[in-house]
């Protein structure tokens, strides 16, 4: 039971000093309930603002892609320098140690394989979700595709999963296979996700006006780092982007297909949170790699 008598004075009142209330917000979170800037700054670095997010959920819709072979064996060692793995419920369950602190970024929808087009979309239940402690829930959103409406109402739903439940929403932009990366696409595509309750977007990176897309979506925006390329190129990618205003990657073949990932993964980290240009990152990834 409280005492109510015989306690120390509460008198450390500092009436002159203005209450300090709330603290940075991610881009577009600032209405956003408490749970949901909470789980969104596990994901975000509060020193840089941006995140390091490290994708391997390829396996959903390709199989036993190179380098996932062994999930346990190539990717358990990575998550250590990753500020957010995204993966299917699957592997978590079966493969990523329950003890990681890494916040999960949950594959949240499931529909097409490598052998047919995209597809009629479904999404993982929300309950589970919150039992697998997800820090974000990231539905596919096929812009232009057959099934843009129903992957559109994917998101909106989700959306009404983050509200209820506090747990962010990425939506995932994807790319069909006649749909043009540019900067006219991923600019619409982001912005149907964010104006459909996306609380940030991974999309693409463009040569050509992706500052444009970044502006004109009003939340963060990760970009996938897509097919292998060589190294340099991968950091040159990295760099644009967060040069261009991306808070951050969310990365899965240009790290885990990489000569050496564990270094890949560190020096893609320092373009990500230190903004170090790609030559120097480079040979950050060679000094790393030669250890
Ligand atoms: C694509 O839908 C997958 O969800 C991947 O997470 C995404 O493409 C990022 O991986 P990568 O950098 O290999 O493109």
């Amino acid at each position: 039971m409280a005492d109510a008598e015989g306690n120390i004075e509460a008198k450390n009142y500092a009436v002159d000093v203005a209450a300090k209330n709330g603290g940075p917000n991610v881009k577009g979170a600032e209405n956003l309930d408490w749970g949901v800037k909470a789980r969104l700054w596990r994901i975000f670095d509060t020193a840089s603002g941006n995140t390091l997010m490290l994708a391997f959920d390829h396996g959903y819709i390709m199989g036993p892609t190179s380098g996932l072979e062994r999930i346990d064996l190539s990717i358990v060692p990575l998550i250590k320098y990753a500020d957010c793995i995204m993966c299917t419920r699957g592997v978590l369950r079966s493969v990523i140690p329950p003890s990681c602190k890494t916040p999960v970024a949950l594959r949240f929808s499931a529909g097409s394989t490598i052998l047919t087009e995209l597809n009629d979309e479904t999404l993982v239940g929300i309950e589970d979700a919150i039992k697998l402690d997800a820090a974000a829930i990231a539905p596919m959103v096929a812009i232009g595709s057959e099934f843009e409406a129903k992957t559109i109402a994917n998101l909106a739903r989700c959306a009404d999963f983050t509200a209820k439940y506090g747990i962010p929403t990425l939506g995932v932009t994807a790319v069909g296979k006649n749909l043009a990366r540019d900067a006219r696409y991923l600019g619409l595509a982001t912005r149907v996700c964010a104006e459909n309750g996306a609380t940030f977007v991974k999309t693409y990176y463009c040569d050509e006006g992706f500052e444009r897309v970044v502006a004109g979506c009003p939340v963060p925006i990760v970009v996938a780092g897509g097919k292998k390329l060589p190294e340099n190129e991968a950091l040159e990618l990295a760099y644009k982007a967060i040069s261009s205003g991306a808070r951050g990657v969310d990365m899965g073949r240009n790290i885990f297909q990489s000569e050496n990932p564990e270094a890949m993964i560190q020096a893609v980290g320092a373009v990500v949170h230190r903004g170090m240009k790609p030559a120097e990152a480079f040979e950050l990834y060679r000094d790393l790699s030669a250890r």
